[in-house]
C-alpha cells in the first residue's frame, strides 16, 4: 500500500528568493497536511549524511555546499499517496524539464538549485522524516 507521508525541504535558493509562503500555499492547496515543520540551517555533517546516497556522484560536494549555504524549511507532509503526488506537484528534478504549474517550474533555477526536495520512496520518506524530526516534533 502506498504510504501517506513524504518529507520536503524548501531549499536555500527558494528561501533566499522569499517564496517560502508561495510554496507552502501550493502544498496546502494540493491537499497536503503539515505534520511537522522546522526552519534551520543544516551543518555540513548533516547535509553529507542526508545526501549520503549521492556520495560518489560528481555533484555531491557542490550539493552539500549549496544545501548548507542558508536556512531551509523541512516538513513532513501527509496525504494519500504522498510520495508520488508530491513528486507530481514539484515536477522534474531539472526545472528545464518540469511541467507548467509545478513548484520547480515556477521557482527553481537549475538542476541543483531546484527549490524543493521530495522523498523518492515510502521507505526514504520514513528515513528522511526521522532524520529531521523526533516523534515529539510530529503532530
Ligand atoms: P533532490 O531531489 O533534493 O535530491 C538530490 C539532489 O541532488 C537533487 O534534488 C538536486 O538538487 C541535486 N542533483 C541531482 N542531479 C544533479 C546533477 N546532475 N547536477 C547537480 N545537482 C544534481
Amino acid at each position: 500500500m502506498a504510504g501517506n507521508i513524504t518529507l520536503t525541504m524548501i531549499k536555500p535558493d527558494a528561501v533566499q528568493k522569499g517564496v517560502i509562503g508561495n510554496i507552502l500555499q501550493m502544498i496546502t492547496d494540493a491537499g497536503f497536511q503539515i505534520r511537522a515543520m522546522k526552519y534551520y540551517q543544516m551543518t555540513t555533517e548533516q547535509a553529507q549524511q542526508f545526501y549520503a546516497v549521492h556520495k560518489e556522484r560528481p555533484f555531491y560536494n557542490d550539493l552539500v555546499s549549496f544545501m548548507t549555504s542558508g536556512p531551509i524549511v523541512a516538513a513532513i507532509l501527509e496525504k494519500e499517496n504522498a510520495v508520488s503526488d508530491f513528486r507530481k506537484l514539484i515536477g522534474a528534478t531539472n526545472p528545464a524539464e518540469a511541467e507548467e504549474g509545478t513548484i520547480r517550474k515556477k521557482f527553481a533555477e537549475n538542476i541543483e538549485r531546484n527549490a524543493v526536495h521530495g522523498s523518492d520512496s515510502d521507505d526514504n520518506a520514513q528515513i528522511e522524516a526521522s532524520f529531521h524530526f523526533s516523534q515529539l516534533e510530529r503532530f
